[in-house]
């Protein structure tokens, strides 16, 4: 099957060229979900895909796609990752998928090829959650051919509301054709970086994802009463940080009892936030993971239960709000089986694994066969400036995007009929 190559210099430039969009001076990348940045990446993209007479199409929820039919019609196979990035992001984090995925599209139309069915780039908004919760919403939608009601009164952390976020972000790009939420696929692969370091430590470049352990993301608020530092003695205070705390230390535990949990406070907020008031509120986020769901759903009564536990002690009131729940998920056999084969085909090391992040693969896999292609990431770094993935990998990786691709659609490329440029 190999004989159609990815070109190396143009993906590695492309990286470089949406890197800069966002760019944070330490090195990473600030592009939160539905901003400016976001919205110039996303311009660049829809700009290179018309230039290359791809089909450029987005739908309510700003999902952007790029279709190359390749002389076949119906259901699309798609491949694809994210744009958007944490607030102190790395430059590989969804964007490796999406510009890997356009350089597949590309070697095909370089070389001529014809599939065997439609072949179709997605880049799904927000992804990250980080500017606004849940996350993974461009899949979701699409997974559910519509956008959840309760979303209507979703505000981002800036306090932007969703709703406008979204129509300015659709009408940045109003020449890019509105389409229905939601369409039969044909199957989906997303390439992404590890985010762990087991790949790294093994000195493997492929891994062929096999499912991606659960998430349920909480959001609690204790509220007391403010009050003057310096003449509101012990008995009189209803204090929340010393609730918020406490709770958070109690709970720092549950990853030594429990190695394969994951509990974070990424953030935490005190108002009014003064140095000489006793705090009135604080606010914080609790990510929980488990690739057990029966442990996940233990896990978040026993964050209810601490909760509201050292919120009673000292006399403060506990509101805990789920944000997200996504069970874990298994991949398809088939798809797996070929990401290894696509790997086995180049002489490319591969390794079968679990995700510990969340993807949108996880919802796409409700509709239709999907799995996922991972490279190793320096020090399973991410979410992080620091984070940085081996040219070579970037190169393996994409190379096994396109095998794997050509595979699952069942086509046959022993000459390319025009050579790629590499
Ligand atoms: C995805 O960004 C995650 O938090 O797993
Ligand atoms: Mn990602
Ligand atoms: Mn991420």
């Amino acid at each position: 099957m190999v004989g159609l190559r990815i070109n190396a210099e143009r993906l590695l430039s492309r990286l470089d060229d949406f890197a800069r969009l966002g760019a944070t001076v330490g090195g990473g990348v600030n592009r939160p979900a539905l901003g400016p940045e976001d919205r110039q990446a996303r311009r660049l993209l829809a700009d290179l895909g018309r230039a290359r007479g791809f089909a450029v199409a987005q739908d309510a929820i700003a999902n952007l796609f790029l279709l190359r039919s390749g002389g076949a019609s119906g259901a699309p196979f798609l491949i694809g990752s994210h744009l958007d990035s944490q607030p102190t992001g790395g430059r590989f984090d969804g964007a490796l998928g999406t510009l890997t995925a356009f350089e597949v599209l590309e070697a095909l139309e370089d070389a001529g090829v014809a599939t065997s069915m439609p072949i179709e780039l997605v880049s799904w908004t927000n992804e990250e959650g980080s500017r606004f919760a849940p996350g993974a919403m461009g899949s979701q939608a699409f997974a559910l051919g519509a956008i959840p009601e309760d979303w209507q009164a979703i505000l981002a952390r800036d306090g932007a509301p969703l709703t406008g976020e979204l129509e300015a972000t659709l009408a940045a790009l109003a020449d890019v054709p509105l389409r229905p939420l939601g369409q039969p696929i044909a199957g989906y692969l997303e390439l992404h970086i590890e985010q762990g370091p087991s790949l790294e430590a093994a000195g493997i470049p492929i891994g062929a994802v096999t499912g991606v352990q659960g998430t349920r993301w909480l959001e609690v608020v204790m509220e007391g009463a403010v009050a003057h530092a310096g003449t509101t003695a012990a008995t009189f205070r209803r204090d929340p940080v010393v609730a918020a705390v406490s709770a958070i230390h109690a709970l720092s535990s549950v990853m030594a009892e429990d190695p394969e949990a994951r509990l974070t406070v990424g953030r935490l907020e005190v108002t009014p936030g003064s140095v000489n008031t006793i705090a009135g509120r604080v606010a914080f986020s609790v990510d929980l993971r488990h690739r057990d769901l029966d442990r996940l759903v233990a896990l978040e009564q026993t964050v209810r239960t601490a909760c509201e536990a050292f919120a009673s002690d000292n006399r403060c009131l506990c509101q805990i709000t789920r944000t997200l729940d996504l069970p874990p998920v298994s991949f398809d056999e088939r798809l797996v089986d070929l990401v290894e084969q696509a790997a086995g085909n180049l002489g490319k090391p591969v390794r079968r694994l679990t995700s510990g992040a969340f993807h949108d693969a996880l919802f796409i896999a409700r509709l239709a066969p999907a799995a996922m292609i991972f490279v190793p990431c320096r020090n399973g770094v991410s979410h992080s400036e620091a984070e940085y993935v081996e040219p070579e990998h970037v190169i393996a990786g994409a190379q096994t995007l396109l095998e794997a691709t050509l595979l699952a659609t069942g086509t046959s490329v022993i000459a390319p009929s025009r050579p790629s440029t590499r």
